[in-house]
């Protein structure tokens, strides 16, 4: 996994069809996104409930690309090795689920994975500015995390200015979830933001059956994201 600042589209597996993971993988790798967004719930840190690293592991196989883990668990250091050894490229963890992010980062790359650290809407970045030389990923929620399909928060486009500027030349992607279409995806891209997790707005209208779709939804995100920095479409 070599680092740019290209555009990356990362679909939330949490739209896709639960009793066929393995499927949805393969498809929308098919049909052009860059990574998997895999989002682990627990019904404590956030107001629901998905799955652990049993399913993490057995939809491995099905992912060629890089499988990103982002944890909505807390707490979160007693399964980071348990996520590693399912087969997570990426692990993100939130800043608001422990008093001892640094532990919990310096656990994530001590298990081998990279290490993203996520911020909710109502989080400053001033926290994560000692953490920076830590992380490869910034995670900025561009909703409450929890449910697929909410609306996008624009008050957190300025917030990824800011830690745009903060992280200057370091090696760490700005990744934004929740909320994320081709209305949005340029505004943030412009931000500075260079990974897009995107649910809803890439499974809607398709399916394993019928997933060309897919491949239209994840162009018309990337087009835009990509129209919006100067990159070639
Ligand atoms: C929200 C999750 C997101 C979510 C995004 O708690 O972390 O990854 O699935 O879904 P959309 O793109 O539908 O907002
Ligand atoms: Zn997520």
């Amino acid at each position: 996994m070599s680092f740019d600042r290209s555009i990356k589209i990362a679909p939330s597996i949490l739209s896709a069809d639960f009793a066929d993971f393995g499927r949805e993988c393969a498809a929308i790798e098919a049909q052009g996104c860059d990574w998997v967004h895999v989002d682990v719930m627990d019904g404590h840190f956030v107001p629901n409930l998905t799955f652990g690293p049993p399913l993490v592991k057995a939809i491995r196989p099905h992912v060629k690309t890089v499988m990103d883990v982002h944890l909505m668990i807390a707490p979160v250091d007693p399964y980071i090795a348990a996520f590693a050894e399912a087969g997570a490229d990426i692990i993100t963890a939130h800043l608001e689920s422990g008093a001892h992010t640094h532990r919990t980062l310096q656990a994530i790359r001590a298990s081998g994975a990279k290490a993203g650290l996520a911020i909710n809407p109502g989080t400053g970045i001033e926290d994560v500015d000692y953490l920076l030389d830590m992380v490869d990923l910034v995670c900025v929620m561009t909703v409450n995390p929890g449910f697929g399909g909410q609306k996008f928060i624009h008050s957190q486009i300025d917030k990824v200015k800011r830690l745009r500027a903060m992280i200057g030349d370091r090696p760490v992607h700005i990744e934004i979830d929740g909320g994320v279409t081709p209305e949005t995806a340029p505004l943030v891209a412009a931000a500075g933001a260079d990974v897009l997790v995107a649910g809803s707005a890439v499974f809607r209208g398709g399916s394993v059956a019928d997933p060309a779709p897919y491949g239209e939804n994840i162009r018309a995100i990337r087009a835009a994201a990509e129209a919006a920095t100067g990159q070639m479409a």
